[in-house]
């Protein structure tokens, strides 16, 4: 006999042949009183759960932040309190628009989503690549994911649709040129940054307010690759994104990003030139200079990926005390929509899995529903307010309040002095040398030929010719050059 343990049914009885079906005789049909066979085929059956709408291709690592500066005069947050203390993190990258089966090495936005294990309850700061994104009202987000992800017919994407949705979005120029220029395919995801994008609010001890950008800069430096090297390595092998942070950090190889913030105090927000809370923009570092704050060291795979990685369930909304949102119209959206997603993906009860299961306590009168499994805290009593010793609110908010005036209603976006949809892409455009224009050029101009509608192209192009003329005219001579 051989010392390992007894094969059993879901339910622990003994498994006598895992090899051979029950059947009426040698040659004869199968018997349905067969529980091993029927419930491995039912359970097989059962094994997929929704893939996330959006950012479904992912991979995740653990690790800490380490806070190697003081920024107490800016947050009360517990785990950013002092010089040396470490937090456990978890950190899910992504690709945006392709489903599960798609490849890693692709033009894309990718997710940079933390969680943050802290003292007083989870903070998920879930972020991107890039400091900036295509929209500025979250009711557009499904509009702009439908335009991005597979054709309802042909069931690939589209450059028509793609294009159609950005010609008609003056907004996503900015990001547009981010996309299509050299960072728009990280060769990795260690050689990428990452950022909160959204602009938060910190809060101190004393009830002192500032709106703060998150920043984490890569530490093994930024590498990219160009369309063609991309295409060879996504044909080539499709997890190489994947693949990559697996075997770094096996061997040891922790990758690590330096974290910094820009703080900008509230009251200089109504002033500023650019709203503070349109996603479309940046604070430049002139304005805002970054601030230190910490090292994020990714050192531990997870065990088991559809456990940690397809579980795991990341919230805008899941804040700690000191830290909060902005009235950034496209985060208030998402503050609804991550915490819908995983009632639907994972259930009522995903809190409890245990990648997004807090370190810190967590106690209040939420029960049943469908798998619970921590015995629904007994008979503790299940509502509040009540005499029983039950947990019973603070009284504290985690941030401070800000004033809002105004009539209620649809509105447009809030213009500053020197905000338009055009400004920045044209910064951007203007700090790239001639050859990375001619890369970002040619990036645009091969998606732009492809469409079929001329007045989509026409439309596009305006939006080049708004952010600098040179780039219009650049963009316009390609594409004519590519469809002859
Ligand atoms: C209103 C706009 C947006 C909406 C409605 C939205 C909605 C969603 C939804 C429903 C998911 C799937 C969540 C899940 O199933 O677990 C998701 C994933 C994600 N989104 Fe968004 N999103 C928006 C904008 C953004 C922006 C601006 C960013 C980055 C700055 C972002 C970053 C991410 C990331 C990183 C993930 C993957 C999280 C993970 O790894 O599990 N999203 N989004």
């Amino acid at each position: 006999m051989t010392s390992r343990p007894i094969l059993t049914t879901e339910s622990g009885a003994p498994v006598a042949d895992n090899q051979n079906s029950a059947s009426a005789g040698p040659g004869g049909p199968l018997l349905i009183q067969d529980q091993q066979l029927i419930e491995k085929l039912a359970r097989f059956n059962r094994e997929r759960i929704p893939e996330r709408v959006v950012h479904a291709r992912g991979a995740g690592a653990y690790g800490y932040l380490e806070v190697t500066d003081d920024v107490t005069s800016y947050t009360h947050a517990a785990f950013l309190s002092e010089v040396g203390k470490r937090t456990e993190v978890f950190l899910r990258f992504s690709t945006v628009a392709d489903s599960l089966g798609g490849a890693d090495a692709v033009r894309d936005p990718r997710g940079f989503a933390v969680k943050f294990y802290t003292e007083e309850g989870n903070y998920d700061l879930v972020g991107n690549n890039t400091p900036v994104f295509f929209i500025k009202d979250p009711l557009k987000f499904p509009d702009f994911i439908h335009s991005q992800k597979r054709d309802p017919f042909t069931g690939v994407q589209e450059p028509d649709n793609v294009w159609d949705f950005w010609s008609h979005s003056p907004e996503a120029t900015h990001q547009v040129t981010w996309l299509m220029g050299d960072r728009g395919i990280p060769a990795s995801y260690r050689h990428m940054d990452g950022f909160g994008s959204h602009t938060y609010l910190w809060v101190n001890a004393e009830g002192r307010a500032h709106w703060v950008k998150y920043h984490f800069k890569t530490d093994q430096g930024i590498r990219c690759l160009t369309s063609e090297e991309a295409q060879e390595l996504a044909g080539r092998d499709a997890n190489s994104h994947q693949q990559d942070l697996h075997r770094a950090i096996e061997r040891g190889m922790f990758p690590s990003w330096t974290m910094y913030v820009q703080l900008m105090p509230v009251e200089d927000a109504a002033a500023y030139r650019f709203n503070p809370f349109d996603l479309t923009k940046v604070w430049p570092h002139a304005d805002h200079p970054r601030v230190r704050v910490g090292r994020l060291v990714l050192n531990r795979n997870p065990e088991n990926i559809f456990a940690e990685v397809e579980q795991a369930a990341f919230s805008p909304n899941n804040f700690v005390p000191g830290i909060g949102p902005s009235p950034d119209k496209m985060l208030q959206g998402r503050l609804f929509a991550y915490g819908d997603a995983h009632r639907y993906r994972l259930g009522v009860n995903h809190t409890q899995l245990p990648v997004n299961a807090p370190h810190a306590a967590a106690d209040n009168y939420g029960r049943d529903g469908a798998m619970r499994f921590d015995g629904n805290r007994g008979r503790a009593k299940n509502y509040e307010p009540n005499s029983f010793g039950g947990p019973a609110e603070t009284g504290r908010p985690l941030a401070t309040g800000y004033e809002v005036a105004g009539l209620v209603g649809t509105h447009e976006p809030v213009a500053h002095r020197e905000d338009d949809d055009f400004v920045q892409a044209g910064n951007l455009y203007r700090l790239m040398d001639p050859a990375a224009q001619a890369r970002l050029v040619a990036n645009i101009a091969g998606g732009l030929a492809k469409v079929s509608d001329d007045a989509i192209v026409e439309r596009a192009i305006g939006h080049f010719h708004a952010a600098d003329p040179a780039y219009g005219h650049q963009v316009e001579t390609a594409v004519k050059e590519l469809r002859g």
